[in-house]
């Protein structure tokens, strides 16, 4: 199974794929975790991309592409994978159909209030990459990770400011990926202010249907 899931930031994407991944049994690729590792490494292409993601734009799709590319030739691909964040703009869809052909592109939609207001209040496990919210999904011990026990962090991009950015981004460069993959006859939407567990159940009933 060859899936992508489009939404805006804190739409719910990676919430969704980390459940989507362990029912199917496929890899999760997300270029937005793939970025932040090479920042964490310092490595030349991190360095480029701390200050675009930082200030919510998008890194090129020139690079994006050939992580992509390389990604999705290892071998835990081979049963099928879970694109999260990838494709972002047209280029990098026409791109994406020249390597695979998808079975379905899923859209987690929901408005630009829920979103910003999800956002800020995430915290993320910089060890385990578990994915918590203040206000919507606490962790049990405030603060600390309850996979693995490490403090809780927040994104640098999880700002009002950047988040407003990333928003925007979203609605000028990636929203028209809605209609392109209308129009391919992929596309399943669902509703993303929809509770966590009823989001993961329309999702697999839409896909198994
Ligand atoms: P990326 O990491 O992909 O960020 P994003 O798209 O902004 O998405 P997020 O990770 O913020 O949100 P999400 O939809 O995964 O939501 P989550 O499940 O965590 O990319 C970061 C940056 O990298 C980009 O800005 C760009 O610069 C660069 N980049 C990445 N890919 C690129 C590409 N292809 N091309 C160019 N540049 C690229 O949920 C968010 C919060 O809400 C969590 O706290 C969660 O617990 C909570 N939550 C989730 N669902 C619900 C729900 N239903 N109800 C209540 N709370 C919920």
């Amino acid at each position: 199974m060859k899936l992508v899931l489009i939404g805006a930031p804190a739409a719910g994407k990676g919430t969704q794929a980390a459940r989507l991944v362990k029912h199917y049994g496929i890899a999760h690729i997300s270029t937005g975790d793939m970025l932040r590792e090479e920042v964490a490494k310092g490595t030349e292409f991190g360095n480029q991309a701390k200050s675009i993601m930082a200030a919510g734009g998008l890194v090129s799709d020139e690079l994006i592409i050939a992580i992509v590319q390389e990604r999705i030739k290892k071998d835990d691909c081979a049963k099928g994978f879970i694109l999260d964040g990838f494709p972002r703009t047209v280029v990098q869809a026409e791109k994406l159909e020249e390597m695979v052909k998808l079975d379905k592109v899923v859209y987690i939609n929901a408005p630009d209030e829920v979103m910003l207001e999800r956002l800020t209040a995430r915290q993320t496990c910089p060890k385990c990459g578990a994915t918590y919210n203040k206000m919507f999904l606490p962790s049990k011990v405030e603060g600390i990770c309850d996979v693995c026990g490490e403090k809780l962090t927040q994104r640098k991009d999880d700002t009002v400011e950047a988040g407003q950015k990333r928003i925007q981004t979203f609605h000028e460069q990636s929203e028209p990926l809605v209609g392109f993959y209308e129009k391919e006859g992929i596309l399943f939407e669902v509703d993303g202010t929809m509770p966590i567990d009823e989001i993961t159940k329309a999702i697999i009933a839409g896909l198994d249907a």
